[in-house]
């Protein structure tokens, strides 16, 4: 789980929209909390999630996310994102639309620069090596605007080395309850001494 309060690179203030890239649209609960954030900062977000098997309903509807975080989500909402249909992007709320892909990470190519925040949420290193290799972050990185973010759960030392040779800088955060650490990747701006 991410949490956009804990990126004090990117303001919205500054860049006025913010879009977002997942990796793993998986149960929708990063999609959700990024959307209630969203509202409740009014901070306008484009959100575009990447997924291989969608889940089907019967899984979605059983996980209760509404009910779990209370009156902080809304059932309907949740509902939105699931049922929006793949591959065209949807106003879900007045700051937030999304974009669901339904393809493999590994066959998707960015556009240079489109995004401005991405949360690496594939599984792990150990269950799915092949998402987390540099030609992986390579292609993240040039999808990625200057001043970037890339987030992600995983801090081993493989992974972090991946990433920098990939050109990212990388930071260890504090981890949400249940986790020490999570990683913050930066593209950072390159001085040419120019
Ligand atoms: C850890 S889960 C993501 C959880 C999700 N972000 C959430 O908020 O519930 C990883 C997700 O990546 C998806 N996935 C696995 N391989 C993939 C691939 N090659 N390309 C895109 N998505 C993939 C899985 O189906 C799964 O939903």
């Amino acid at each position: 789980m991410f949490a956009l309060d804990k990126l004090p690179s990117l303001s919205a203030n500054e860049i006025g929209k913010i879009n977002v890239f997942e990796v793993g649209f998986g149960t929708g609960l990063n999609a959700l909390l990024t959307q209630f954030e969203a509202e409740k900062q009014g901070v306008s977000i484009n959100y575009s999630t990447i997924e291989a098997s969608p889940l089907p309903e019967s899984c979605w509807q059983a996980l209760n996310y509404p009910h779990l975080f209370r009156s902080r989500v809304d059932s309907q909402i949740f509902a939105k994102l699931h049922l929006a249909p793949w591959n065209q992007t949807i106003e879900i709320s007045p700051h937030f639309t999304l974009e669901k892909i339904h393809g493999t990470l590994e066959a998707f190519q960015a556009k240079t620069g489109e995004f401005d925040l991405v949360y690496f949420d594939a599984f792990s290193p150990d269950v799915q090596p092949e998402l987390w290799t540099v030609e992986i972050f390579r292609e993240i990185f040039q999808g990625l605007s200057t001043g970037g973010v890339m987030v992600t759960y995983s801090v081993k030392g493989d992974i972090v080395r991946a990433l920098r040779s990939a050109g990212f800088s990388t930071v260890k955060l504090p981890g949400p309850p249940g986790k020490r650490h999570i990683l913050r990747a930066l593209k950072t701006i390159i001085n040419t001494g120019a």
